[in-house]
């Protein structure tokens, strides 16, 4: 069978990205939302724009120090840098391994709430999974999204569907030799206080797991991004960042196997410092489960960077990416000092959002 063909080998690449001190650079944004963040510094969405961005990043010489693995849109793995090598050369140059959004996005959940959706793409998974190993990406991602809303979000429906869609994902990539980064993201929307986020969190990510048993998947290949338990953006009382460390760690040692090598949280909206500083916070703590608690962060790796990139400014975009990437590897080892390195404190929670 093609998982057991796989087993060593998926597991060597989970623990290669899960190790410590290192973290994942989320870089899969679809063409409609790079646009957005294109947007914000008057840059045009084209082809061309979008590869000079990203060939930024995987040409910053040094960031294979901190980071262990990129999340790219399909776009970007089959692409060649604006120097005429291909982007996955780049990265294997700086010893980053490449990966792939294997998603297809969000669906409106017929028989579910308004807010609740289901994530698409399982069709002729395995065999796109094996396009893209033979590419060269060694792992994989899909994010299903579940939203808090009174006691009416997420429904029974919506928590089964997104864990079932998961697993038989991280099942079917698994089959073609991909490791699954498994990311049931709990959006930051809405007034809930963080006991609310918690509850819910701890059912889905058991949930997760319980359909990840019944489709085989095999967990030490696999690794889980889940967002950090934090209250709703529209809360009043807001927790402080050592209470979310706390509550954050309890609910992934109430839900999440040991045998998962490692934990790479999404930054889901937390501004840059915040991000960093949460999770230094959670790398303090004593714990019961051996994951590795590291990083696989979109937005909160990439905002200063692209600010000072601003369309032209290589070396000043490539200086803000290696600060954050440092910053948050040293947070993944408990050793970020706040402030330590440039960042900004801009909340990057956008109301609904979408990738
Ligand atoms: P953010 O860190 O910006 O939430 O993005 C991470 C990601 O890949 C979400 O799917």
């Amino acid at each position: 069978m093609a998982l057991d063909y796989y087993r060593e080998e998926l597991k060597k690449t989970a623990s290669s990205l899960a190790k410590s001190g290192k973290g994942i650079l989320a870089v899969d944004e679809s063409t409609k939302t790079i646009g957005k963040r294109l947007a914000s510094i008057n840059v045009e969405n084209t082809e061309e724009n979008r590869k000079a961005y990203r060939g930024l990043l995987f040409t910053a010489q040094g960031l294979g120090d901190y980071i262990s693995g990129a999340i790219l849109f399909e776009e970007t793995l089959f692409q060649n840098h604006p120097d005429g090598e291909q982007m996955v050369q780049k990265l294997n140059k700086l010893g980053i391994i490449p990966g792939i959004k294997v998603d297809k996005g969000l669906r409106p959940l017929s028989g579910g709430h308004d807010l609740e959706t289901f994530c698409s793409g399982l069709d002729n998974l395995v065999d796109r999974a094996t396009e893209y190993y033979k590419q060269g990406a060694r792992f994989a991602k899909w994010r299903a999204v579940l939203q808090i809303k009174d006691d009416i979000c997420p429904s029974k429906l919506s928590i089964k569907e997104n864990a079932w869609g998961l697993a038989r994902y991280a099942r079917s990539v698994q089959e073609s030799g991909l490791v699954p980064i498994i990311e049931p993201e709990i959006l930051m929307d809405g007034s809930h206080g963080i006991n609310k986020t918690a509850e819910i969190q701890e059912e889905v990510i058991k949930e997760v797991y319980m359909a990840c048993q019944l489709n085989g998947v095999f967990l030490e290949g696999t690794l889980l991004k889940p967002s950090m338990t934090v209250q709703g953006a529209d809360c009043e009382e807001k927790a402080d960042p050592q209470k979310v460390a706390e509550i954050t760690i309890r609910t992934m040692e109430r839900a999440v196997p040991a045998s998962v090598p490692g934990i790479v949280f999404l930054s889901g909206g937390l501004s840059e410092e915040a991000a960093s500083i949460y999770l230094n916070l959670m790398n303090k703590l004593a714990r019961k489960a051996n994951w590795n608690v590291g990083f696989s962060y979109g937005r909160a790796l990439q905002h200063s960077c692209l600010k000072a990139w601003n369309g032209n400014d290589v070396t000043a975009a490539q200086k803000a990416l290696l600060a954050r990437a440092q910053a948050n590897s040293e947070a993944s080892k408990g050793l970020y000092k706040a402030g330590s390195q440039p960042s900004s404190d801009e909340a990057l929670f956008v109301a609904g959002y979408k990738y």
